[in-house]
């Protein structure tokens, strides 16, 4: 009998495939010229999410281009801070900037409740993107993880060392777990939303995993994503939903990353000392390839690309994407050339 299940999907279910099914983390955004092109028509990048018909359209954008294998969600991970009111904005080569960003400890407690309906807007553009995909291409939902929401809302910027955000939670160590159960809680409602909507799988972005110490990425980190998981896998709505973990260089070991039982784990392009062996028949795995490889010639991606397919070429549950997002820098030529090498492996 042929599985008529959707590549993507059997590979998240751990089996062993011929052909790693592929999607790439910003395959929606500015490197491609028809991305470019609606993002003018909307000064604030927010407003653009705020569109659940645009977001459609983005979001099957690369899809069209390239056939990929899954689709994600058009939107960003800061819509939950925003929702929690502390207004954010993007500002152009600056990135995202809070108005609102919590400074003291009494913002915290002021904190309102995370209200899901205040982000329809988000689930509405999951139901109109799944009735837009053909049938067999599974839909991404997503949200930051409690911590990197957290970084960005103490912060109110992108940093490189996120040094404020440091500072207040050594400063206050009470208020930043009450923050981080809070934000958790809100991730869960939202994630659940989403898969309502129409989501048929999860990522969870922790973006600024790389900042923390081991002891602290527990701590402030994977504590809070193994409580959502765990809250997901409890869930009658989100129980069969897989899971995907993307952390930005973990400074954790890979049994630590394989117990937050999440379905798969997505490899950030410098983690190489991963232990597949240990990932074996317990999580999928996910990405790799440094996203710096698609600015070098065609013979260099196909080297590049090859090296990481032979090494995940007996693994089951191997999903083919990019270490970190395309940046826009990036040739789409050299996306659909990735694309077609890696079904050609
Ligand atoms: O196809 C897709 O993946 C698009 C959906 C998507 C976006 N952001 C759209 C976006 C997703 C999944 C995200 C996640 C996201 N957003 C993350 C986690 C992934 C990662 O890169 O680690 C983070 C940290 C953010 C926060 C964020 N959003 C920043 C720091 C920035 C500014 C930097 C930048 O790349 O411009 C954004 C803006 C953003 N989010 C853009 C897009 C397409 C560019 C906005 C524009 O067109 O002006």
């Amino acid at each position: 009998m042929i599985n008529s299940n959707p590549v993507f999907l059997r590979a998240l279910n751990k089996e062993k495939l011929s052909t790693a099914p592929i999607w790439y983390m910003r395959q929606a955004g500015r490197y491609m010229p028809e991305y470019r092109k609606v993002r003018s028509k909307f000064k604030n990048f927010l407003d653009m999410c705020k569109d659940p018909e645009v977001c459609c359209e983005l979001a099957l954008q690369p899809i069209e281009a390239f056939g990929l294998d899954a689709a994600i969600l058009f939107s960003d991970i800061l819509t939950i801070p925003d929702a929690l009111g502390l207004k954010v904005k993007f500002i152009e080569k600056e990135g995202p900037v809070f108005e609102n960003p919590i400074k003291s400890v009494d913002d915290v407690n002021n904190l309102i409740a995370f209200e899901p309906e205040s982000l329809s807007y988000v689930y509405e553009a999951v139901t109109n993107i799944k009735n837009a995909l053909p049938s067999d291409i599974p839909l991404i939902g997503f949200c930051g993880s409690p911590w990197t929401l957290a970084a960005y809302s103490i912060e109110g910027h992108s940093s490189k060392n996120f040094d404020k955000t440091v500072k207040f939670i050594m400063n206050n160590k009470d208020q930043a777990h009450i923050l981080l159960s809070k934000l958790t809680d809100a991730c869960f409602l939202y994630l659940r939303r989403q898969v309502q909507a129409g989501a048929d799988v999860i990522q969870i972005f922790d973006s600024w995993a790389n900042i923390l110490d081991s002891k602290q990425l527990n701590n402030l980190s994977f504590n809070y994503i193994n409580s959502l998981i765990v809250a997901l896998k409890h869930d009658p709505v989100t129980s069969n939903t897989p899971i995907i973990l993307f952390a930005r260089e973990p400074s954790c070991n890979s049994k630590t990353l394989i117990e937050t039982s999440a379905d798969c784990i997505s490899l950030y392009w410098s983690m190489n000392n991963f232990d597949i062996e240990l990932a074996r028949g317990k999580a999928a795995l996910q990405g790799n390839l440094d996203p710096k490889i698609l600015l070098e010639s065609k013979e260099t991606i196909k080297n590049e690309t090859y090296k990481i397919l032979n090494r995940f070429r007996d693994f089951p549950g191997y999903i083919f994407n990019l270490g970190h997002g395309i940046t826009p820098n990036i040739n789409p030529e050299k996306v659909k050339y990735l694309t077609e090498i890696v079904r050609e492996f």
